[in-house]
């Protein structure tokens, strides 16, 4: 796309555009014959305008679960979500989902995976693949347009989920995990990617990872469950300048000692992977 073509946000640093979504007192418990789980416990959450938070935490404590409730996939138990202060009910077209395993519909074209979510919304033909076309150019994915999935590596697939995500404009954009199952290569260009994304486009985004080094190079602050399942028991501000680099982040005294705080509170002895 060209540049100015979408609404650029250009601020780089961390947002301060007060509270957009709000999860309040969120309660899930799952039950069928043979089990019990709480997976979230009271969670309480604020995610500010144009804001990138990460939520991290080991295995099973309940990433997941308050993503799907947070759109609107699942229904909690008890508790509210409200954006820009009003109370949501039912699944919320204002937000995107970017899940973990990349689920391109292999019968179609690339553009018309982009398209997907402007369909469900009722937008036109020429404006559906006028903006899949832009999404495209911004994750640098033009010139495969036309072909089928099938054709595209790991990376390049996740990058035409986060295009499909984008084409929506979501008011907040949720990624569940998205680059848990690509090699640490092509890991390190999408943050790069995601991140200069998110900082053009001004997108608030609630992204779940196992990767403390990946949610601290992204994050301006970042959430984290407990030991015991289901609780966020802490949030932590990441006050690292931006636009940051990896190997810079890596090496900075304040992003060790911050990877050494969450990484006791997460229990873990590897903070690479924080939990499975
Ligand atoms: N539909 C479901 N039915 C029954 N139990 C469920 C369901 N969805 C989640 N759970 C349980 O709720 C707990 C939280 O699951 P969730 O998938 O949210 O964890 P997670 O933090 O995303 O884990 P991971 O890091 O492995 O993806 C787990 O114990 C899981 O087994
Ligand atoms: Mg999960």
């Amino acid at each position: 796309m060209g540049e100015g073509e979408l609404p650029l946000a250009d601020r780089g640093a961390s947002a301060d555009g007060g509270p957009m979504l709000e999860l309040r007192d969120i309660c899930k418990t799952f039950s069928d014959r043979h089990r019990t789980v709480v997976a979230l416990n009271h969670v309480n959450l604020t995610v500010h305008r144009g804001e990138f938070i990460s939520l991290v935490g080991l295995s099973g404590c309940g990433k997941t679960t308050l993503l799907r409730i947070t759109v609107g996939l699942e229904e909690a138990d008890s508790g509210q979500r409200l954006l820009d202060g009003v109370p949501l009910s039912g699944v919320c077209r204002d937000m995107a989902y970017v899940f973990q395993d990349i689920n391109l519909l292999p019968w179609r074209s690339v553009l018309d995976n982009v398209t997907l979510g402007l369909e469900a919304r009722g937008v036109t033909r020429g404006e559906r693949r006028r903006r899949a076309q832009e999404m495209l150019a911004l994750v640098g994915l033009t010139q495969f347009a036309s072909a089928p999935p099938y054709r595209l590596s790991g990376g390049m697939q996740q990058r035409v989920g986060v295009a499909r995500a984008l084409a929506i404009q979501p008011k907040v954009l949720l990624m569940d995990e998205p680059f848990g199952q690509l090699d640490n290569f092509t890991r390190e260009a999408l943050q790069v990617e995601v991140s200069s994304l998110w900082s053009r486009l001004g997108t608030t985004i609630l992204f779940v990872t196992h990767d403390v080094d990946e949610a601290i190079f992204l994050s301006d602050r970042i959430a984290l469950f407990g030991p015991e399942p289901g609780k966020l028991t802490e949030i932590v501000e990441v006050a690292l300048p931006r636009p940051r680099i990896q190997a810079e982040v890596a090496a900075d005294p304040r992003a060790i000692e911050l990877r050494r705080r969450i990484t006791t509170h997460l229990g873990t002895a590897d903070g690479r992977k924080g939990g499975s």
